[in-house]
């Protein structure tokens, strides 16, 4: 499963960071954050709320784009040792100069290094969503927009939103969506992940996104079901981080196989590998062992997926090409 080319469409920059990563820069910044790390040195938390506040307490020590550098180089080597060909990674201004285009741009112009250095060198081919907090609030998300808007090209090729999902309704959010749009870029929302179908269908009317960042609640609503499959709206779908932050006991319980069986497209993620003890083989394996996966299913989901890529057409044809190879 290791060498078997994989695409990854969902996966925060950030939240991929090795805990062993953050801990070096924090001794050497003499920034205490001993207590988000369990006696294995690996992150520790109680619920979604308390990760998301973990993952705040780590991105402290990421304090330039210097750090960034560092961590993109550090999460690619990873996911091309994962075998993954193609990947998009969730990027926020909010932790990359806190929404000022001139501190944004030198944050961008590291990150932009670590990734174009990966592509030379025949590893993962890197591009960056522009995604701001939720839970931050409307008025975070604009100056965020316009970092967006003002850096779309080759690298930033999308917008996005994470953090927590019950804070405000989509239409909060219409506004710097539409920036985005305007912008030229491609458009995903965490949605469905922690709240049911209403939002997903508020979603998809006030934001207009062509993806959405798990979505997987949609399974409760079998006339959403086949609105997706009709629509052609994708879902990252990242199963070892709904298992293990409680979204589905275990994976025998997660709707991934139902949405492949009705003609939803799905793209598999690991949202924050090292946050749920999870790797790209590891989520193949599990896929593979629990339904039954084989090497043609996945093949299928990785052309999925780089159909719904926020990437321009040579790159999309060559990853295709890729793919169909093996
Ligand atoms: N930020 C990092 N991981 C996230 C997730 N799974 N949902 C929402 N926001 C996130
Ligand atoms: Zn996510």
């Amino acid at each position: 499963m290791k060498n078997l080319p994989k695409v990854e469409l969902h996966l925060h920059l950030e939240g991929a960071a090795p805990p062993a990563f953050i801990r070096g820069l924090a001794k050497e910044k003499n920034i205490d954050i001993s207590e988000i790390f369990d006696e294995n040195g690996g992150y520790k938390y109680r619920d979604f709320n308390h990760f998301l506040s973990v993952y705040e307490a780590a991105c402290t020590t990421l304090t330039g784009p210097e750090e960034f550098y560092r961590l993109t180089k550090a999460v690619l080597e990873e996911s091309t040792e994962q075998g993954v060909i193609y990947g998009e990674t969730f990027l926020s201004p909010d932790f990359c100069g806190g929404g000022d285009l001139t501190a944004w741009r030198e944050y961008m112009a590291a990150i932009k290094e670590a990734a174009d250095a990966s592509a030379t060198a025949g590893g993962t081919i890197l591009r960056g969503i522009v995604t701001p907090i939720r839970h931050f609030g409307p008025e975070a998300a604009k100056p965020a927009a316009m970092c967006a808007a003002e850096t779309v090209g080759d690298f930033i090729t999308g917008f996005g939103i994470a953090g927590a999902e019950d804070a405000g309704e989509p239409r909060d959010f219409a506004y710097v969506f539409d920036m985005a749009r305007e912008a030229g870029l491609e458009l995903t929302a965490h949605a469905g992940e922690w709240r049911g179908p209403d939002h997903i269908r508020d979603t998809l009317r006030d934001l207009k996104v062509s993806r959405l960042g798990h979505g997987v609640r949609a399974a409760e609503d079998p006339a959403l079901v086949e609105e997706l499959a009709e629509s052609g709206v994708m879902l990252e779908v990242c199963p070892g981080s709904n298992v293990f932050l409680g979204v589905y006991e275990k994976l025998t319980d997660h709707p991934i196989n139902m949405f492949v069986e009705k003609g939803v497209k799905v793209s598999v993620s690991t949202d924050d590998p090292p946050f749920f003890h999870t790797t790209m083989t590891r989520e193949y394996e599990d896929l593979a062992s629990t339904f039954g996966w084989d090497e043609e299913r996945f093949q299928n989901v990785n052309i999925d997926s780089m159909q719904a890529a926020f990437c321009d057409a040579a790159t999309r044809e060559a990853m295709i090409k890729k793919l169909k190879e093996t």
